[in-house]
């Protein structure tokens, strides 16, 4: 294989997988510098176990997802008009406790978000995501908080601050339980089902929206069973959003079987203080490129 790519005039990457100690040797070192001053790429390797038994540590092969990242990084060619720009995204959904094996939660997957949080760093953002309980992988190249409640996403997109941009998709719960118990709730014969009781969430849009430190850019996302736009409209005001990406989450909203919460396709409209623009259905991740395209421009306006 070496000899075959003294006649290649293609990019090469490496994506090593060896024993750490012989990764560690100085002869390797040596020979991976050459490489390097040569203009051969590497991804990895990472440190973990190895598929030898009793052997851990740096040497292990980048994960397949990763490798296929860093191809696509090196094959594009394309401008990146975020680079130097740090971005927050919020994404999935939260949980709030009601006991210890017990929790609220809703339908969120999280595609969305994380469809976004990638689609910014394709185009060169510092994205730092993040993400409620989610079943899906991080994305690649994104810097990921993964937390559990409202009050935990809070206290991190604050810790993120300053920023030049936050998009805020995931879908925080309004509520949580006033005294989460400590032990498991017991089911008592003839004394009933317990009564729950609320209090609201700190609703981390509109506390970013108008902070000391609020970035240039400020997104919401509303997702709506009825009164869209007017819902949206209304938002904006009051939670200092720029724009307000708003999609109907309803079983009406035609988008296959399980609709937009969970499935992959969306369709959204765009509500600013210029009007409203539709969208056409599509993909979650070209509703995500989409957007990352219109930050971009915006971001290109706004005095930092
Ligand atoms: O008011 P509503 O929950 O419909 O607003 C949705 C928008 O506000 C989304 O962008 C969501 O991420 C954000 N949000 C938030 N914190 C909350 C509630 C909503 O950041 N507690």
């Amino acid at each position: 294989a070496s000899t075959v790519l003294l006649a290649t005039d293609k990019k090469v990457l490496m994506a090593p997988a060896m024993n750490p100690k012989m990764w560690a040797h100085a002869a390797t070192r040596r020979n991976r510098a050459t490489l390097q001053k040569d203009g051969i790429a590497f991804i990895g390797p990472a440190k973990g176990e190895m598929a030898e038994s009793n052997e851990a540590g740096e040497g292990r092969m980048a994960e397949p997802l990763e490798i296929v990242a860093a191809i696509e990084t090196m094959l594009d060619e394309k401008p990146k008009p975020l680079a130097g720009r740090r971005i927050i995204v919020t994404s999935g959904p939260t949980h709030e406790p009601i006991d210890p094996v017990r929790y609220i939660a809703n339908r969120s997957s999280g595609k969305q978000g994380h469809a976004i949080a990638a689609a910014l760093a394709k185009l060169g953002a510092e994205v730092r995501l993040v993400s409620g309980p989610v079943t899906i992988a991080d994305p690649v190249g994104v810097a990921t908080t993964h937390v559990e409640t409202a009050a935990q996403m809070n206290q991190a997109v604050e810790s993120l601050l300053p920023a030049d941009a936050a998009i805020f998709v995931a879908a925080v719960a309004d509520w949580r339980t006033a005294n989460a118990a400590g032990e498991k709730i017991k089911k008592v014969a003839g004394k009933g089902p317990p009564s729950l009781q609320m209090v609201e969430n700190p609703d981390i849009l509109a506390g970013i929206g108008h902070h000391a430190q609020r970035p240039g850019l400020v997104v919401g996302f509303a997702a709506e069973t009825q009164d869209l736009i007017a819902n949206a409209e209304a938002k904006l005001k009051k939670k200092g959003a720029d724009f307000i990406v708003a999609n109907d989450v309803s079983h009406e909203s035609g988008i296959g079987p399980s609709g937009v919460m969970g499935g992959d396709r969306n369709k959204v409209r765009i509500v600013s203080r210029a009007g409203v623009e539709e969208w056409p259905e599509m993909g979650k991740d070209e509703v995500a490129a989409r957007l990352a395209a219109l930050i971009a421009e915006r971001l290109q306006t706004v005095v930092v």
